[in-house]
């Protein structure tokens, strides 16, 4: 699709957004630091309330990633989990819940997983804490007592830095799931603050990984968005 008044950014733009997507398997090169430190700092200028950019972000590689993966390992096997920003399954509407079973489908289908296969489910989740191979995960915190609207501009950060890794040639997911053991993440960085709203598991992608291949289409633009005058 083309947008209506191209401009020369909005060409950049569309392949920028449509080109990122969620990767599920990485090859194990690290990045170069100087591309590492090239796509954080471009990811700073992400827009926050009053510019007050209340994110804390934490990037891990090395020995330190392998012992992070372990220890969240144990801490899933364990059923060790806390989370910083609540979550119920119940939250989800039924568009989005149908939105999400499409998307399990998709994925679970690309594995070759069956659909009421649950060990199997269970056994690649378990396996995801390992950062789905990438060799660097970024945890994004909110500094301070974080609520709803500090989330927001940490969300919105994300987003930023998922781009610019796109830009730089990086593949990314960010895992919701790494959340969900909070307190496994700061003990094993020496943290004694800040809330952690999800990691990003990022490297180069694995062309050859079927899970790599899935698509994922969007809601029609009506159903999300109301123009008005
Ligand atoms: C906040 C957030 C949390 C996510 N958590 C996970 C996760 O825990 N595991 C996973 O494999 N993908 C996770 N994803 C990736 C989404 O499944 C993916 O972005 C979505 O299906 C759309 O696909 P795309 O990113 O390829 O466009 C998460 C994405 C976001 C934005």
């Amino acid at each position: 699709m083309s947008p209506s008044h191209p401009t020369e950014l909005s060409g950049y733009a569309e392949k920028l957004i449509r080109g990122r997507r969620a990767t599920r398997a990485f090859r194990p090169d690290p990045v170069p630091e100087e591309t590492l430190r090239a796509v954080f700092a471009l990811a700073g200028a992400a827009p926050s309330s009053s510019n007050t950019q209340p994110w804390q972000v934490e990037v891990v590689s090395g020995s330190l990633r392998d012992r992070l993966a372990d220890a969240l390992q144990a801490a899933h096997a364990e059923q060790r989990t806390t989370v910083d920003f609540p979550y119920r399954e119940d939250m989800y509407s039924i568009a989005q819940q149908r939105r999400r079973a499409a998307f399990g489908t998709a994925l679970y289908g690309a594995l070759g997983i069956g659909r009421n296969d649950h060990a199997a489910r269970a056994a690649f989740d378990a396996e995801s804490l390992r950062f789905y191979g990438a060799p660097h995960v970024a945890f994004l915190f909110t500094a301070g007592d974080a609520g709803a609207r500090l989330a927001a501009d940490v969300g919105i950060y994300a987003q930023t830095l998922l781009l610019a890794m796109t830009a730089y040639g990086l593949d990314s997911c960010p895992q919701g799931l790494l959340s969900f053991y909070a307190d496994t993440v700061r003990g094993e960085l020496g943290l004694d603050r800040g809330k952690l709203l999800v990691g990003i598991s990022f490297g180069y992608a694995d062309e050859s990984a079927p899970v790599n291949h899935i698509t994922t289409d969007r809601a029609a633009l009506d159903a999300t968005t109301t123009f008005r005058c």
